[in-house]
């Protein structure tokens, strides 16, 4: 690893590295000595993670950062971390000319019924209380050279077609800005219209925690609602599997 250049958005400072395991872990592991806003960028990641013990292909084609967060962070407020920066990315994104960005509950971004980026959020705690919250965003940028490898070429897709030059840049620079505004009244989840208007799951049929119904809607704590012949239920974590993702 290779630190290749420092530099402020503030209120984040960014560090840009050639090549790390994951940006996650930089941070995690060194969050007791960061300030809160710290940033780490990484052009290439060895390890990179997703969520559910997934990996993250990380190959040099994309954005690969995260940001840490060391602040009053109520253990309910945790899970709307990840939603809010969604909505942060996909204004970012739309911004630069990509999109229209969809949203798939909980972490993924999805342009043209392909995913373009998904969020890991990962938390230290001292009990119940939270130390810090890393957020962990990857955005495929444009199609890696060689193409997606066989098991993720039929979901993941790229954001931009002929990206503009220095689009790392101007994208980590556009999430940053976007990611301030949303932290600044983010107790007030007034991102939550914004979730579910680009919501790509509600209305239609999915599957989650066993049970398959048509998505109602979001609650106010970001839960995904369904509704089966047996009633609504809700899910707070996990996956939902839409219908359309098995054809
Ligand atoms: C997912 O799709 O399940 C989440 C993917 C999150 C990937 C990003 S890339 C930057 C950060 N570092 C990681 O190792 N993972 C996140």
């Amino acid at each position: 690893m290779k630190l290749i250049r420092s530099y402020g958005v503030p209120p984040f400072t960014v560090r840009e590295y050639d090549r790390l395991g994951s940006t996650n872990d930089l941070l995690k592991s060194e969050a007791a000595e960061l300030d809160d806003s710290s940033v780490a960028i990484a052009i290439e990641q060895t390890a990179g993670k997703g969520r559910l013990g997934r990996s993250f292909f990380s190959p040099g084609s994309g954005l690969y950062m995260s940001v840490l967060l060391k602040r009053n962070l109520t253990p309910e407020a945790l899970n709307l971390l990840t939603p809010m920066t969604a909505v942060a990315v996909s204004d970012a994104l739309e911004e630069l000319g990509a999109g229209p960005v969809g949203i798939k509950w909980v972490n993924d971004l999805y342009i043209g019924g392909k995913k373009v980026c998904g969020i890991l959020t990962e938390t230290g705690m001292s009990g119940a209380k939270p130390l810090f919250a890393v957020i962990g965003i990857g955005v495929n940028i444009s199609e890696p050279k060689g193409g997606f490898p066989e098991e993720i070429k039929s979901k993941a897709g790229a954001a931009f077609n002929d990206p503009p030059k220095n689009i790392r840049e101007a994208l980590a620079e556009k999430i940053l800005k976007r990611l301030d505004i949303r932290l600044k009244s983010f107790e007030t989840r007034d991102f939550l219209p914004e979730y579910r208007r680009r919501s790509i799951l509600i209305g239609r049929m999915a599957t989650a925690a066993g049970r398959r119904g048509t998505v109602a809607g979001i609650d106010d704590d970001c839960r995904l609602v369904l509704k089966d012949e047996r009633g609504e239920f809700c899910i707070s974590s996990g996956e939902a599997v839409a219908d359309w993702e098995n054809t």
